[in-house]
């Protein structure tokens, strides 16, 4: 692929882009995520060191992510502030090379009849997650007297904040900041540090200046014709949840130290596309959309922990609370588990360690089992509030009932590890947990179970599907087939438990009575309602589903009295219509297309796709799945590309009111990644065997990818024309 397509770039400055290039041009390595803003922008530009894992809630306020003190701030004057917003500029861009994980800004401004031009790069490390690089360059066509004030702003932008109560600061001089910020009774606090160097023509002092809520290394320079002053700024971030403090710790940001942590991040993120990029021939503008999507996933992994998940915004800000969704393991696990299957085992884990979690969750509703929280945070702690939208004509929280009956979360954790399972041959999660976590979300489905006075069948009834928009309903197809492959799940583990080591072994009889449970969910699977095809082969989303008003979804918007009106709940105006939030019954069928005629996939892709809003992001996926299940490659492809392109088109939905809700679509990107695995490559385990039967929309000619199946790697090639995908080992 060449170079070129590899670099997303904006020319001029529009300050109504701020929030959207935020996400655009992000940099990111699992630890921290850096929005991508400029070096002179503040909270008011939503600048964001959002942090991995690290969470505080201020008053009634939603418990969030913390964004660590932002240590890109840097201030240039000569003779008037370099700052887009207010000086004139004859050149401004910002180009992220995603290949490499590197964000270049240029600008050339122009004051007092001087050119003055400004370069900088900065990288995230992808080695040491802990630490970001950047380095600027000023030269100008005359003469100047520059000053440069570079350091951490105190003044962190947050959505439900300030959540830091006390900051210590520990700056001798110039050439070393430092900062710890508190949250409230002390429970958290981040400590970042900024190595700075300047490299003039002359020998600069640094001297430190603390002014307006900003730490500063400053220095004043004269700048001649041909000179060039360089500013390196290495800075380490370190918090309370990340264990000891090691020796190597303080940044340094000596010319040798940047250039080689530069090599190192260059060669990183050369071999992370060597094992995981995908050419697409016959298509840049997807080829482009599907690796920036998974430059973003690449971004976002958690490397630097062994149990950790990933937020359904990832770490571009502080947005859906940080919290980790069903996005995890229905849309975003397949990517890491075919080219990544250690951080696929680091995600599953966070789901193993959470367990008493979801256990006590289950219990304070009166359950038995595991109900895993809907937004979760650290702990497994259920971020999700009673009151999760705000009505906009009352402005009064509107009781959502999404944390209560969004029951179909636990079954994502189960088809998480049994994906795992089958992907990667690895059992020896069992012992790790996860037979404890399967068993314990069959015992949560079983309770969920009702069967009527003289009836002759189970059902799971007062739940929310994937499609939000239909509160508390019956018998939803989606829950009913997912709690029954929770109770086939197992039923599978059960026939594995000799895996187990002895000890493990015993502490599991101890505690289960395995002949009894297999006994009870053999029953469970056996007798649970399973809604069936109608004679038109369409499956009702849930009971009564056929009743409600059959109406268009433009109709439906048309009926809004306010754009930003929420369309679910008491009184949304999708509520009583069989318009729909996202793919519901298509996520099941395309999950389980192999139980299903393919007459039946088309009638339900035929019914539900013009009935669906796609109002979520990890929707478009979805059908285009189906598409392919249902031999309508072509029909896939438009929402594939959708997929994939919603964060390189960026411009999604990014306010209500005056909240900022924006972000990047992690479900999305890898949504589209398995457009493409199980999709078009038609990419299957089947018995632990890899098949592949290739469905390719006419306008792709060849795909080339390689991916990791039970520790082997193989390139796959599918070729238009071909049946079969071509899979060869590879190094
Ligand atoms: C969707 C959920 C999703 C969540 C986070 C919501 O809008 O309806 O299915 O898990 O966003 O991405």
């Amino acid at each position: 692929m060449d170079r070129e397509e590899w670099l997303i770039k904006e020319e001029g400055y529009d300050g109504e882009k701020t929030a959207d290039n935020g996400n655009r041009f992000f940099l990111g390595n699992g630890y921290m995520g850096v929005r991508g803003t400029l070096s002179e922008f503040t909270k008011e530009d939503l600048c964001a060191v959002n942090l991995a894992g690290i969470y505080d809630k201020v008053g009634d306020g939603w418990r969030e992510p913390l964004n660590a003190p932002n240590f890109l701030y840097t201030e240039l004057f000569a003779g008037a502030p370099l700052n887009v917003k207010t000086a004139p500029f004859e050149e401004h861009s910002l180009i992220l090379d995603f290949y490499s994980g590197i964000l270049r800004r240029k600008t050339v401004f122009l004051v007092d009849n001087k050119r003055i031009s400004y370069t900088c790069e900065r990288f995230p490390d992808m080695k040491d997650p802990h630490f970001f690089y950047e380095c600027s360059e000023v030269e100008s066509d005359r003469e100047v007297e520059l000053s440069v004030k570079t350091g951490i702003d105190l003044d962190v932008w947050d959505i439900n904040g300030p959540h830091y109560v006390r900051f210590e600061e520990n700056c001798k001089e110039g050439r070393l900041l430092e900062v710890t910020g508190f949250t409230a009774e002390d429970r958290e606090f981040v400590r970042v540090s900024s190595s700075v160097s300047v490299f003039s023509p002359e020998e600069t002092a640094l001297s430190f200046e603390n002014r307006d809520k900003k730490l500063l290394s400053t220095a004043t320079v004269l700048l001649r014709p041909g000179e060039k002053l360089k500013i390196c700024k290495v800075s380490h971030v370190f918090t309370s949840k990340d264990g000891k403090e090691g020796k190597d710790d303080r940044p340094s940001s000596s010319k040798e130290a940047y250039a080689r942590a530069r090599e190192e991040h260059i060669a990183w993120w050369e071999e992370a596309w060597d094992r995981s990029k995908v050419l697409i021939e016959g298509d840049k503008e997807a080829m482009r959309a599907l690796n920036y999507s998974l430059y973003h996933l690449h971004s976002i992994a958690p490397r630097h922990r062994k149990s950790m998940s990933i937020p359904a915004r990832g770490l571009s800000g502080q947005t859906y609370k940080g919290a980790v969704f069903w996005d995890t393991e229905m849309f975003i696990l397949d990517f890491f588990l075919f080219t990544e299957p250690e951080v696929a085992r680091t995600l599953i884990k966070y789901r193993l360690d959470t367990l008493p979690g979801a256990k006590k969750k289950a219990a304070d509703y009166g359950y038995s089992g595991a109900f895993y929280a809907w937004e979760s945070q650290e702990g497994g702690f259920d971020a999700c509030s009673d009151y999760n939208v705000t009505d906009v004509f009352t402005k009064r929280p509107m009781r959502t009932y999404f944390k209560d009956k969004q029951v179909h979360i636990s079954a994502a954790v189960v088809y998480g590890i049994r994906r795992y399972l089958e992907a990667t041959g690895d059992m020896s999660i069992l012992a790790e947990g996860a037979f404890e976590t399967v068993t314990e979300c069959a015992l949560f489905y079983y309770s969920l179970l009702l069967k009527r006075a003289g009836g002759d069948r189970y059902e799971i009834r007062d739940v929310i599907g994937p499609d939000e928009y239909h509160e508390r309903v019956n018998n939803n197809f989606y829950t009913n087939m997912m709690a029954r492959m929770v109770f086939l799940e197992a039923l599978e583990l059960f026939d594995r438990v000799n895996l187990l080591p002895a000890d493990k072994r015993a502490s599991i009889l101890e505690k289960y009575d395995i002949d009894a449970l297999r006994n009870t969910f053999r029953q469970a699977a056996e007798e649970l309602f399973i809604p069936s095809p109608g004679e038109d082969g369409v499956i009702r989303q849930f009971d009564g589903y056929f009743s409600l008003e059959d109406v268009s979804v433009e109709t439906v918007r048309s009926r809004l009295l306010d754009p930003k009106e929420y369309w679910g709940g008491a009184y949304g105006v999708a509520s009583d219509t069989r318009v729909i939030k996202q793919a519901d019954v298509a996520t099941a069928l395309a999950l389980f297309h192999d139980s299903y005629e393919k007459s039946v996939l088309n009638a339900n892709y035929n019914f539900y796709e013009p009935r669906t809003e796609h109002g979520s992001s990890l929707s478009a996926c979805m059908y285009a799945l189906l598409a392919c299940y249902c031999g309508r490659a072509d029909e896939a492809y438009p929402f594939f590309l959708k997929s994939a392109s919603a964060d390189i088109k960026g411009g999604g939905k990014q306010w209500a009111g005056l909240v900022y809700i924006g972000g990047t679509h992690p479900a999305s990107e890898g949504g589209a990644y398995m457009n493409v695995l199980r999709g078009f490559a038609g990419i299957e385990i089947k018995n632990g065997e890899l098949t592949a039967t290739p469905k390719l929309p006419g306008n792709i000619e060849r795909l080339v990818f390689k991916i990791v199946f039970r520790g082997k790697r193989y390139k796959v090639t599918v070729e238009k024309g071909r049946e079969e995908a071509i899979l060869e080992p590879c190094g």
